[in-house]
């Protein structure tokens, strides 16, 4: 059957500020899916496996600085560097379960006071876009009580609500909006439920690329 031949993956991404579960959600949509017999695979931003990704990791550990610009461009190199990988991936079949995606890194840099939104989203431009972005909305307040914030940088109250706004900016059609406050069980039945549905309708779109 060729149809079944030719259908693709699905790239689903996980946003977030900090501590909304988008990481052991994501890990539980791979485990889900892959019981279930359809292949998927996670993948996460920064991908600090990467010559482009230890610079990346030393900056956020606060190891060493460097100027805002220059680090926001090495956050799109890190996509960037990974896109055919994860073309190959889709194109075999293999659905994309991300963990952060360019609307961290226009979110993030852009809670930057030098740096202006549209700016950040300019080299995003072009990357494989979402098949959906699964916002995860939990407030600071809930996400503060679920522990401390780390101790890399961004990892502060005042900063995590200038992403939060940013966040909002960045919101398209895309975006599904996930109730993250719900315990970890419910929030995997609502996001399975969506991710199903998305998966399906995928399989026969051709791949599409990010624009603003
Ligand atoms: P993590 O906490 O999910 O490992 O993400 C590392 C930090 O990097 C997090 O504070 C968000 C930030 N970030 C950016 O600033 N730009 C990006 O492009 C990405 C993917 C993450």
């Amino acid at each position: 059957n060729t149809a079944m031949l030719m259908s693709r993956g699905a790239l689903i991404v996980l946003e977030g500020c900090d501590r909304t579960g988008k990481t052991t959600q994501c890990r539980k949509i791979v485990q889900g899916l892959n019981d279930s017999g359809m292949k998927a695979k996670m993948r996460t931003f920064p991908d600090r496996s990467t010559p482009i990704g230890c610079l990346i990791d030393a900056y956020l550990k606060k190891e060493c600085e460097m100027e805002d610009h220059a680090v926001h461009l090495l956050f799109t190199a890190n996509r960037w560097e990974l896109m055919p990988g994860m073309k190959k991936d889709l194109e075999a079949g293999v659905t994309l379960v991300v963990d952060r995606y360019s609307f961290s890194g226009v979110a993030f840099s852009g809670a930057k006071s030098m740096l202006d939104l549209e700016w950040c989203f300019q080299p995003e431009q072009g990357v494989i876009r979402p098949d959906v972005v699964l916002y995860f909305d939990v407030s600071l307040h809930e996400a503060a009580k679920r522990g401390e914030y780390g101790s890399e940088r961004y990892e502060v109250r005042s900063f995590q609500e200038k992403v939060a706004a940013n966040y909002a900016w960045l919101r398209t059609e895309d975006w599904q909006v996930i109730d993250g406050s719900k315990s970890v069980d419910e929030v995997y039945k609502n996001v399975m439920s969506v991710v199903k549905s998305v998966i399906s309708k995928a399989k026969s779109r051709p791949i599409r690329y990010l624009e603003l």
